[in-house]
């Protein structure tokens, strides 16, 4: 039989501080929906984060009930025991084995959720839950929330209140725990390396699926889980597009690599961006792009501590990335009307950061109660400004023309400042220049 390879304790204490803010509510989750890729064959599966985060339970099929202060308080509805299919497809739990192995009060037949479901909300105040994931999941639940209503009879109750899920769970997730942040900098870890054997791969005439194939390679080999999101590898003008998903183009003499990958490891993800001369040495013009570029991500960096809005950073970046278009001609006017007209987009269109976990574009609120969140100990994001010049940009310098670069780090905040997770990834020009093209 499998065993978890998680520590149980952990989904127990998120439990309890989840219910800690649920007041009297309960919690339905469902489990990732499975897609078919063609006839037999499943896209790879990966459980929905919610849902792992707070069972470490990975089967499909599946549905979890968390109701505080009731009996039972965690039930989990999984598939059954069967040997044929387990002959096809692998080693499933069942009732039984879930319910010792994942430490839940009780385990149910997935097939008995519709017979059960309405009896366990019925003592609830108010039912926790994600609309718009699964439209199938959605129809069931409608159902049920009549069947609740039904149930508590002429009470002149109408429907138990649907509170959203993501956000009860998102505002736990945006603050990591000590054990979050081990996995985190594991996670990074692996990343970082990663892009490292990729630099000493890179040379001109190796095609970006040759170096998809080498971050893989790297991810795996360290026991990464996957890719925590499709790898981005853009040589030359293909860095102009921000999610480039082809990766199938050969890399070229003089021109610039951006790599943005990030192995997920234990359920959480790094999320790298690093743009390098693919035969190892920077052009004046790409340097020109390059250097105000990074020292502005280093300032951003620097700047990260609790008290300040995380939205403060954005507005950094903004003036900055002004300032830096108009000194390389690519904008002309003063930086404030560049602004205002929003023309600045043209070659930034994105922001400086995001939350960071178990999802690459993690869970949790930049505004809270209508006000700019504030940074606190344990936030994890990232930090990559960046600057794309389309290649048929004729109002550009020449020079600069298909020129795109991002560098991204991961970090987390602490009471003084922040860690950067992805520190060991070099972005220093000399740094890349010794590394890039070097194998072994
Ligand atoms: N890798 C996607 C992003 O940086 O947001
Ligand atoms: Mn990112
Ligand atoms: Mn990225």
């Amino acid at each position: 039989m499998r065993r978890p390879i998680y520590d149980m304790s952990v989904f127990k204490e998120r439990r309890e501080s989840l219910a800690a803010r649920m007041k009297g509510g309960a919690l339905v989750l469902a489990s990732h929906p499975e897609y078919i890729r063609n006839n037999d064959v499943h896209y790879p599966y990966r459980q929905d984060s919610n849902f792992f985060y707070l069972t470490g339970f990975e089967e499909p099929e599946s549905v979890f009930v968390f109701r505080p202060g009731q009996t039972p308080e965690t039930i989990l509805f999984v598939r059954p025991k069967d040997v044929m299919r387990e002959t096809w497809d692998g080693f499933r739990y069942g009732p039984e084995a879930t319910q010792t192995q994942f430490g839940v009060d009780k385990t149910y037949l997935i097939s008995e959720f519709d017979k059960m479901i309405g009896e366990l909300l019925r003592p609830c105040d108010r039912v926790y839950y994600r609309w718009n994931i699964d439209r199938d999941f959605d129809a069931k639940m409608l159902n049920i929330l009549s069947e609740v209503r039904v149930l508590v009879g002429r009470s002149g109750r109408g429907h138990l209140p649907v509170h959203d899920a993501w956000e009860l769970i998102g505002e736990q997730r945006l603050f990591k725990s000590l054990y979050d942040v081990g996995v985190m900098r594991k996670a990074c870890e692996i990343s970082s390396n990663a892009h490292i054997e990729a630099m000493r791969f890179t040379k001109p005439g190796v095609t970006e699926r040759q170096v998809q194939g080498v971050l893989l390679g790297s991810f795996y080999m360290q026991n990464a889980d996957r890719e925590g999101y499709n790898s981005i590898v853009a040589a030359g003008a293909n860095a102009t597009t921000l999610h480039y998903v082809f990766n199938d183009q050969p890399c070229k003499d003089g021109d610039l690599l951006l790599i943005d990958a990030g192995a997920e490891y234990q359920m959480y993800t790094g999320d790298i961006t690093r743009t390098f001369p693919i035969n190892g040495k920077f052009t004046p013009a790409q340097r020109k792009v390059y250097d105000p570029l990074l020292a502005l991500q280093k300032d951003l960096i620097a700047r990260i501590k609790p008290g300040i809005p995380f939205r403060s950073l954005q507005e950094v970046t903004v003036d900055a990335l002004t300032d830096i278009m108009i000194d390389l001609k690519l904008l002309e006017g003063s930086r404030q009307s560049l602004i205002d007209s929003q023309a600045f987009k043209r070659y930034y269109p994105h922001g400086v950061g995001h939350w960071l976990g178990m999802d690459v574009h993690d869970a949790g609120m930049s505004i809270v109660n209508g006000e700019p969140r504030l940074l606190e100990p344990g936030m994890a994001f990232t930090i990559e400004p960046g600057l794309y010049i389309p290649a048929d940009d004729m109002n550009a310098p020449a020079e600069l023309r298909g020129i795109g670069i991002r560098i991204e780090d991961n970090v987390i905040v602490t009471p003084s400042g922040c860690e950067n997770l992805t520190a060991s990834c070099p972005k220093e020009v000399h740094d890349l220049e010794s590394i890039i093209g070097r194998r072994g």
